[in-house]
C-alpha cells in the first residue's frame, strides 16, 4: 500500500511539474518547429551540442555512427569534430563527466538529453536556453525562466550575452490589461532584456538555439525522418502492385467471360 501511495505521489508531481506553464496561465516564451528533414541545420546542431553540451549531457540512447549515417557525416569528420569523449563510432554519447563529481559541482546531475524533447517539447527547450538571466541570488548568477532556480550555468553566454529580468510589475503583458500599446513589443513580452551582448547577434543566437533543439528533436526520435521517408515509397510500391494485379485479374477472367 505504502508503495501505490509513493507512486501515486510520484505521478502526481509529474502532472503537476507538466502542467505548471498551463496552471500559472503562463505560456511558453518562445516556440519552435522542429524540422528534421534539414540535414544542414541537424548537422550544425549536432556539432554545437558535441561541443557546447556534451561535457557534462549524455544522449546514452544514441550512437555516433547512428548520427554520421542519418546526416550524411562522413567518418573521418564525426571523429575530428563531433567525437569527444570516444573514439569508437559505434559507441554511445556519454558525457565526460562523472555523474558523482557533476552533482557536487551543481547540486544535480545533468540528466541525459535523449529524449530531452519528447519529454518536455522543443518549445520548452528552446525557450529554456534562450532565457538565462543574471540573478545574484542564485549560486552560480544565473536563473532561468522556463526553469526557476536552475542549477545548469549559462553555458552560451560568451554567444548569447547577459540578459537581466525586468520587472514584473513594469511589464504590461503580465497584468493583460491592453498593455500591447506602451512598449514591451521589442522583447514580445518576455521579461528580459539584453545588456551585454554576446557573440552573436540575438538573430544569430535565435538560430544557433533553433539548430541545437532540431537536433535534440532528432535525437528523440531518430526514424522519424526514415520513417516519413519510407512512407511514399511504400505508396509507389502499392500502386504498382495494384496495377499488376488489375491486369493478372483481367487475364484470369478473359477465358472464362468468352
Ligand atoms: C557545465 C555543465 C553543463 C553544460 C555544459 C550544459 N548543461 Fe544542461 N544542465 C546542467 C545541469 C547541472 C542541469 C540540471 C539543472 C537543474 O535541474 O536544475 C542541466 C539541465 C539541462 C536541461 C533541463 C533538463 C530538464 O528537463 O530539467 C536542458 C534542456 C539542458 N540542460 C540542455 C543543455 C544544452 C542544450 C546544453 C548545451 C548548449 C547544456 N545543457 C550544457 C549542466 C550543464
Amino acid at each position: 500500500m505504502k508503495r501505490f501511495a509513493k507512486l501515486l505521489t510520484a505521478f502526481a508531481g509529474l502532472v503537476v511539474s507538466g502542467s505548471a506553464f498551463a496552471a500559472g496561465g503562463h505560456a511558453l516564451p518562445y516556440s519552435y518547429t522542429p524540422d528534421t528533414s534539414n540535414l544542414a541545420s541537424l548537422q550544425r546542431g549536432a556539432r554545437d551540442f558535441m561541443a557546447y553540451c556534451s561535457g557534462c549531457h549524455s544522449m546514452k540512447y544514441l550512437r555516433y555512427n547512428r548520427i554520421g549515417q542519418d546526416l550524411g557525416i562522413p567518418d573521418d569528420v564525426l571523429k575530428s569534430s563531433l567525437m569527444f569523449t570516444s573514439d569508437k563510432p559505434g559507441d554511445m554519447i556519454l558525457s565526460s563527466m562523472p555523474a558523482e563529481a557533476s552533482k557536487a559541482w551543481f547540486g544535480q546531475t545533468p540528466p541525459d538529453l535523449t529524449l530531452e524533447t519528447r519529454a518536455r517539447g522543443a518549445d520548452w527547450v528552446y525557450s529554456y536556453l534562450r532565457t538565462f538571466y543574471v540573478d545574484a541570488k542564485r549560486p552560480l548568477g544565473v536563473n532561468n525562466l522556463v526553469l526557476p532556480n536552475a542549477s545548469m550555468p549559462h553555458v552560451l553566454w560568451a554567444l548569447q550575452g547577459w540578459q537581466v529580468k525586468l520587472d514584473e510589475h513594469a511589464e504590461p503583458s503580465d497584468h493583460g490589461e491592453g498593455g500591447h500599446a506602451d512598449g514591451g513589443g521589442e522583447h514580445h513580452g518576455v521579461p528580459l532584456k539584453l545588456v551585454q551582448p554576446g557573440s552573436l547577434t540575438p538573430d544569430q543566437y535565435e538560430k544557433f538555439v533553433g539548430d541545437l533543439v532540431n537536433f535534440m528533436a532528432y535525437a528523440a526520435e531518430p526514424g522519424k525522418s526514415i520513417r516519413t521517408g519510407v512512407g511514399p515509397k511504400a505508396m509507389f510500391y502499392l500502386l504498382i502492385l495494384l496495377t499488376l494485379c488489375y491486369f493478372l485479374k483481367k487475364e484470369f477472367w478473359r477465358d472464362i467471360k468468352h
